[in-house]
């Protein structure tokens, strides 16, 4: 065995040892800092710079309507499904997650120090007024 086969059989190894579908701990600030980029490159066209709507609906603000997908798990599904409208589906869902954390972020919905993925976002509801809600850093 050389040591390129060596190698290959680690990264085969830690490839399929993740399986599909995982995501790989996050660092909640560094997702954030992804998800502006990915907001930046991917929605901003659309959506407005800082997601005060263009041609599409507003995200962020008292105008954005992300509280009626009840959880961050349901905006998640909605989200990857069907946007970025243009390319439906087409971002990696370490994307898609890092963008979303930046949204809710921004709409005070992300609890503090949390990495949205696929555990937590279950339990994250998307409602600034109810007392289980994230802190309501914006009003109701
Ligand atoms: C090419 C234009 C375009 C791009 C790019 C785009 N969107 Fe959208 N988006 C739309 C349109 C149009 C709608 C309204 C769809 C509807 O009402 O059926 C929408 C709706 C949404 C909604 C639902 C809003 C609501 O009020 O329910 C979310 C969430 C969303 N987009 C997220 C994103 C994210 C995140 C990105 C970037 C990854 C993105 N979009 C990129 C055009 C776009």
């Amino acid at each position: 065995m050389t040591y390129l086969s060596i190698a290959r059989c680690v990264v085969l190894g830690l490839v399929w040892g993740l399986g599909p579908g995982a995501v790989l701990a996050q660092d909640p600030a560094q997702q954030l800092a992804r998800g502006e980029k990915v907001y930046a490159r991917r929605c901003a066209a659309c959506h407005g710079a800082n997601g005060e709507g263009k041609t599409a609906p507003s995200l962020v603000g008292p105008h954005s309507h992300l509280s009626g997908y009840g959880t961050a798990e349901a905006l998640f599904d909605y989200t990857r499904r069907v946007m970025p409208a243009d390319r439906p589906g087409q971002m990696h869902e370490v994307q898609y997650w890092a963008v979303l954390a930046y949204l809710l972020k921004e709409n005070g919905l992300l609890p503090p120090d949390t990495a949205l993925e696929s555990a937590s976002a279950p339990r994250i509801v998307l409602d600034r007024c109810s007392p289980e809600g994230a802190p309501q850093e914006l009003p109701c």
